[in-house]
C-alpha cells in the first residue's frame, strides 16, 4: 500500500498495532464529538487564495522561544511510544531532530528524559503533569532542565481524567515489563491492569494533582528557569491570565478530544485566544492537524505553529524513526504547496484575510 498522506499512515498503523494500543492512541473521550470536530472544523474553513505574487522561493522556518526551527510543525507530547515501536521516544526524537523541529516529550514516556536527550541533538521540550507528590514533580522538572530541555510544557486540561470508553472496555494497561521510565525513582512507573477499568484512568485519578491552580505557576517558576508553555487553553480570558502569570507561550488544545467531550474545536477557539494574547507571546495550536492546508489555516488565524499528535504515532508504528520522518516530510511538503498556492512566501505572510468568512 502506498503511504502518501497521514490518513494512509493511520490505516497502516492499525494493521500493525494491538487493538489495545490502536484504540488507546486513536480514542477520544465519551462520544468522541470533540475528536471528530477538531479535524472537521478545519475542513469547514475555506481559503481565499491570492495569485501572481512570485512564490518561487518559500521559507517555511519560524522563530519560537528564541530558536529558529525549519517548519511551523512540532511534535505534541504523547505517552507510551513503545506501544508503537520498541525504539520508543528515542526514535521519535531522532526524526524530529533530523526534520529540524522540536519534540515535546511526555511525562508518561517509556524512554527516560535522559535517554531521549542522548538520542537526539535537536531541541526538546518536556511536558509536565503535576503529581500530588510535589517532590516527584520537582524531580522531573530538575531532570528535564539538567538534561538540556529548553521549555516546560504544563498540561492544564487534564486535572480530572475523562473516560475513554475503549480503554475501559480493553482494561488498558502497559504490557509486562513496559514502564514509564521517568517515574522509576519515585515508584510511580507502572500502570497495572484493573479488572473493570482503564488502568491509566485509575493511575491518573489517584496520582495527578487536581488542586492545580494559577498560583502554582509561581511555584513552578520558583523551581525552574525554563520558559513555561501552558498547554490546554481554549478560553481567551485564560489566555490573558497565562500571559499575566509569565507564560512564555500558550497551546490552544483540548488534548486531542481526549478530555472534555463536546468542547470547542481548537481551530475555532484559536482566533479569540490570539486576539486576547495580542502578540505578547506565541500562540500554538494542536488537535486534528492532518493536512498542509490545516497548518496554513492555523497560522492564518494567529498561531505561530501547530503540534501534531496521533500522526506521529502512526508513523512510529509503521516504520520507527523512518516512519516519523516520512509523516513529518509529508506534512512539510503539503504545507509548502499550500503556502505557495495561497500566494505566500513565508509563514509571516499568512493572515486572516486568507480565510473567507471568518
Ligand atoms: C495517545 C495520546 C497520548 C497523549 N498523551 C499526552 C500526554 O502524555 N501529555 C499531554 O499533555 N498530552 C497528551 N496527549 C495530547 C496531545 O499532546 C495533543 O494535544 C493531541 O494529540 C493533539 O491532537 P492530534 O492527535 O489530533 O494531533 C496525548 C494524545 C494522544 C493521542
Amino acid at each position: 500500500m502506498d503511504l502518501i498522506n497521514l490518513f494512509d499512515f493511520e490505516a497502516a498503523a492499525r494493521e500493525k498495532l494491538s487493538a489495545m494500543a490502536y484504540d488507546y492512541y486513536r480514542s477520544g473521550s465519551f462520544d468522541e464529538i470533540t475528536l471528530e470536530e477538531n479535524h472537521a472544523a478545519y475542513d469547514r474553513l475555506r481559503l481565499r487564495f491570492r495569485v501572481l505574487r512570485d512564490v518561487s522561493e518559500r521559507d517555511l522556518s519560524i522563530e519560537l522561544l528564541g530558536r529558529r526551527i525549519s517548519m511551523p510543525m512540532l511534535i505534541a507530547p504523547t505517552a507510551f511510544h513503545r506501544l508503537a515501536h520498541p525504539d520508543g521516544e528515542a526514535a521519535t526524537a531522532r526524526a524530529a531532530a533530523a526534520a529540524g523541529t522540536i519534540m515535546t516529550l511526555s511525562t508518561l514516556s517509556n524512554c527516560s528524559i535522559e535517554e531521549v536527550a542522548a538520542a537526539a541533538a535537536g531541541p526538546l521540550w518536556f511536558q509536565l503533569y503535576v503529581y500530588r507528590d510535589r517532590e516527584a514533580t520537582r524531580e522531573l522538572v530538575g531532570r528535564a532542565e539538567a538534561a538540556g530541555y529548553s521549555a516546560l510544557v504544563l498540561t492544564v486540561d487534564a486535572q480530572v481524567w475523562a473516560t475513554r470508553e475503549r480503554d475501559v472496555r480493553n482494561r488498558f494497561h502497559l504490557p509486562a515489563g513496559m514502564r514509564m521510565a521517568n517515574l522509576m525513582t519515585s515508584g510511580l512507573d507502572s500502570i497495572e491492569a484493573h479488572d473493570s477499568d482503564s488502568g491509566l484512568g485509575r493511575y491518573v485519578a489517584s496520582l495527578f494533582d487536581p488542586t492545580l491552580a494559577w498560583s502554582d505557576l509561581e511555584w513552578l517558576a520558583g523551581i525552574s528557569q525554563l520558559p513555561l508553555v501552558i498547554k490546554g487553553i481554549v478560553d481567551p480570558e485564560d489566555a490573558r491570565r497565562a500571559v499575566d502569570h509569565g507564560a512564555a507561550a500558550v497551546i490552544v488544545s483540548n488534548h486531542g478530544g481526549r478530555q472534555l467531550d463536546t468542547s470547542i474545536a481548537t481551530i475555532d477557539a484559536l482566533p479569540a485566544v490570539a486576539e486576547a494574547v495580542d502578540g505578547r507571546i506565541p500562540v500554538l495550536v494542536d488537535g486534528g492537524v492532518r493536512r498542509g492546508t490545516d497548518v496554513v489555516k492555523a497560522l492564518a488565524l494567529g498561531a505561530r505553529a501547530v503540534l501534531v499528535g496521533r500522526p506521529v504515532l502512526w508513523g512510529l508504528a509503521v516504520n520507527g524513526e523512518e516512519g516519523v520522518a516520512q509523516v513529518l516530510d509529508i506534512l512539510r511538503k503539503e504545507f509548502d504547496v499550500a503556502l505557495g498556492l495561497c500566494g505566500c512566501r513565508s509563514c509571516a505572510e499568512l493572515d486572516r484575510d486568507l480565510l473567507a468568512g471568518v
